[in-house]
């Protein structure tokens, strides 16, 4: 059972929602991305309208290897947020990761938002999301409530060592975290996937989350929002939080590390990734390291906050640059993309 209070869990992301799009808060510079190039190629046997961003993820077909990652639910900016989310991905065919269910645990009510958003877009598709300080404490029947609530079709666990330790309420309680993540993958209705929040994983990690049954793993690195500067800069000034924050201001594995300690070894899951992702050309850079799929937080929130015009645009923008990017690589398909060697580490 959760007891925090939907007050204080409402006004914490109200804080987060703010904090997140703040310059400082941003680890920019550190994604690794600066580092990678695709290899143009001169004379593409191909015309652009042939390019084609279909793939599959999660055993289905999508449309778009693209991704809304988890942010907005649970406060009254949420509802709004999510609407305007949820039409624009349903519309682009783009997935919906929705943030943190948590307060639902306790509060019957929050399904009640959900169903407002599945009428706004009843086809859209949602990844449900849990912290696993939670999923320890939570019965998988209760998890499977939440899947219901969203219709999800797949549910997120996400894992934020950092921003527990740092923030004012928050419960930096993991002891038993791969055993949670194993119950749940045994008898949830769908697929597992984990992610981090902007820290990344390192090899020994990912090699944990091999053989237990989850579907995917989001790297979620270093480079784009830092939970540990947020957390920070929610806390009193001249305490020990946010003074830590400011020595663990980098803290994090980065989001390009993080892939290639995903993708130098064999997984049994597919490898997502996001953190710092800021452009369509970023994302091509991910899918041809090997991502199946590529999710946006900040700036998505950025666009959103200035409505659903808005939003639209700048996804049909991460769309197009991705499409250039694979026409100019020579690739077709985002499946070439992914497997024939286009990336290199740039030259200084
Ligand atoms: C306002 C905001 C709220 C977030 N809330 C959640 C959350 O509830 N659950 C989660 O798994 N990740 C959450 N995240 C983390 C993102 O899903 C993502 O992993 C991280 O922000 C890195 O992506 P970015 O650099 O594109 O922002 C949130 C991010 C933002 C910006």
């Amino acid at each position: 059972m959760d007891l925090e209070s939907a007050t204080q869990f409402a006004g914490r992301k109200v804080d987060h929602l703010r904090l997140s799009l703040d310059h400082k808060n941003q680890a920019i510079g550190l994604s690794g991305l600066e580092n990678i190039q695709l290899i143009h190629e001169a004379l593409p046997d191909l015309n652009f309208d042939q390019v084609s961003l279909v793939g599959r993820s999660l055993e289905r077909k999508i449309s778009i290897p693209m991704f809304v990652s988890s942010m907005t639910a649970g406060h009254t900016q949420g509802v709004n947020l999510n609407r305007i989310l949820a039409r624009a991905c349903a519309e682009k065919g783009w997935r919906m990761g929705v943030g943190s269910q948590r307060r639902e645990l306790g509060d019957a009510k929050a399904a009640h938002e959900w169903a407002q958003i599945r009428k706004a877009a009843p086809r859209v598709e949602l990844l449900g999301n849990l912290g696993i300080s939670q999923l320890i404490r939570t019965k998988t029947a209760q998890v499977e409530r939440l899947v219901e609530a969203l219709a999800a079709s797949a549910m997120i666990i996400h894992l934020n060592p950092l921003q527990e330790c740092i923030q004012p309420e928050g419960t930096p309680n993991f002891r038993g975290g791969l055993q949670a993540l194993e119950r749940l993958v045994k008898s949830l209705s769908v697929p597992v996937v984990v992610k981090e929040t902007g820290c990344g994983f390192s090899r020994a990690t990912l090699k944990r989350l091999r053989g237990i049954g989850v579907a995917a793993v989001d790297v979620s690195g270093l480079g784009g929002t830092h939970w540990g500067r947020i957390e920070g800069d929610r806390s009193d000034e001249h305490s020990a939080r946010s003074e830590a924050a400011v020595t663990l201001a980098d803290w994090g594995i980065s989001t390009v590390e993080s892939m290639i300690n995903a993708t130098a070894m064999k997984t049994d899951y597919e490898v997502w990734a996001s953190g710092g992702v800021r452009s369509g050309l970023d994302a091509a850079k991910l899918l041809a390291m090997g991502a199946t799929s590529v999710g946006f937080a900040a700036p998505i929130l950025s666009s959103a906050l200035r409505g659903e015009k808005e939003l639209l645009r700048k996804m049909s923008v991460f769309e197009y640059e991705l499409k250039i990017a694979l026409f100019c690589t020579g690739c077709r398909t985002v499946a070439e993309l992914q497997t024939k060697k286009v990336w290199r580490w740039r030259a200084r």
